[in-house]
């Protein structure tokens, strides 16, 4: 069986398994400075947050609440298609809330303009986005988030959550995976 760690199907490792948990640790600092003394809602973009999710969460210090939305993916393709929706909503009640929505990676800025235009209309107190991920090369919809772990190059990534066609989530880095692989040329 191949090792977790180096697996046949990646070319490249971007940001090793350690740089990751480095860096999380000093966003989850970054976080509870911003929030000193404020019960935080967190909002989940799943599924390509959950591992990152889970990391930041637990090194979160001040009450915390946890929920989640489904927004559509990529399926089996490298590129965004169409416009986003929201397969599944939040459930806990966001108003007068300080909401802080975490996803995998910030990439066209489609996903999280339209979650953060929808948390709008239910009248957070307060609400700040948090990505693992930014490749500001391919946004095509104005978005910024407010904290960010590493800026990433225009390349289709896998790894620590973030999949392709469903695989390689599991991986503990962030990777390229060789070209012959990927169906469309980017
Ligand atoms: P947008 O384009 O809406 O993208 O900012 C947000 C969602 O698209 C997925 N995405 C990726 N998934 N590797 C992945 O595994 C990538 O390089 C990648 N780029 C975008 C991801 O689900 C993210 O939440």
């Amino acid at each position: 069986m191949p090792s977790r760690r180096t697996h046949p199907d990646v070319e490249r490792v971007l940001i090793s398994e350690a740089r990751i948990h480095r860096r999380v640790a000093e966003l989850a600092r970054e976080v509870t400075h911003a929030y000193l003394n404020t019960e935080l809602s967190v909002v989940g973009v799943l599924n390509g947050s959950i591992v990152f999710l889970g990391e930041l969460l637990h090194r979160l210090p001040m009450p915390t609440r946890l929920d989640s939305v489904v927004a559509s993916s990529y399926r089996a393709g490298t590129v965004s298609r169409g416009p986003v929706e929201i397969y599944r909503d939040f459930r806990l009640p966001l108003r007068g809330r300080h909401v802080l929505v975490v996803d995998d990676i910030l990439d066209t800025g489609k996903t999280l303009s339209l979650i953060c235009k929808h948390i709008r209309q239910h009248r957070p107190a307060s609400l700040r986005t948090c990505v693992l991920l930014d490749k500001p090369a391919r946004r095509l919809v104005p978005f910024q988030a407010d904290f960010v772990g590493f800026k990433i190059p225009d390349a289709f990534v896998v790894g620590y959550g973030l999949d392709f066609a469903e695989r390689y989530r599991n991986l503990p880095c962030i990777a390229v995976l060789k070209p012959q692989l990927y169906p469309h040329p980017r």
